[in-house]
């Protein structure tokens, strides 16, 4: 009886840690953002515009890290995060509209 009621409580606690704060997590940008779907091309554009100077015109690394197979070390919350938090200086933060940030996404993931 007792068993069962810490197992219920134990599953419980499984699912709001597995299901509902991930679900919190994501802010109505990024779930906007993700509901987009991006252009390569416009992303490269963006890219060169506004990352090219620190992660380099191919994204090859400068002073900011070599891009390739970043898809892989990040999932797509984190690399939203990671362009509009600023918490990781000197990479300031960006503002993209949820279509910019939709074709920088498109742009990032093909860089395998
Ligand atoms: C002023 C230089 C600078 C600019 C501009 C810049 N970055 Fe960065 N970026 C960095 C640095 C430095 C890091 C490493 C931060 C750390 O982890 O400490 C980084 C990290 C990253 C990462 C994570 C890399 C990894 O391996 O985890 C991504 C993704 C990224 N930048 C994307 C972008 C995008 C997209 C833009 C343009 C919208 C951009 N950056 C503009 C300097 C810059």
């Amino acid at each position: 009886m007792v068993a069962g009621l810490v197992l219920a409580a134990a599953a419980a606690c499984i699912a709001l840690v597995l299901v509902v704060l991930p679900a919190a997590r994501s802010d109505p940008y990024t779930r906007q953002t993700l509901e987009l779907s991006g252009s390569v091309e416009h992303g490269a554009l963006l890219f060169r515009l506004n990352c090219a100077g620190c992660h380099g015109i191919a994204a090859q690394g400068l002073v900011g890290p070599d891009l390739h197979g970043v898809a892989e070390r990040k999932n797509q919350r984190q690399l939203i995060r990671q362009v509009v938090s600023g918490r990781t200086p000197p990479m300031p933060s960006f503002q993209p509209e949820p279509q910019a940030m939709a074709d920088l996404l498109a742009y990032l993931n093909g860089l395998v």
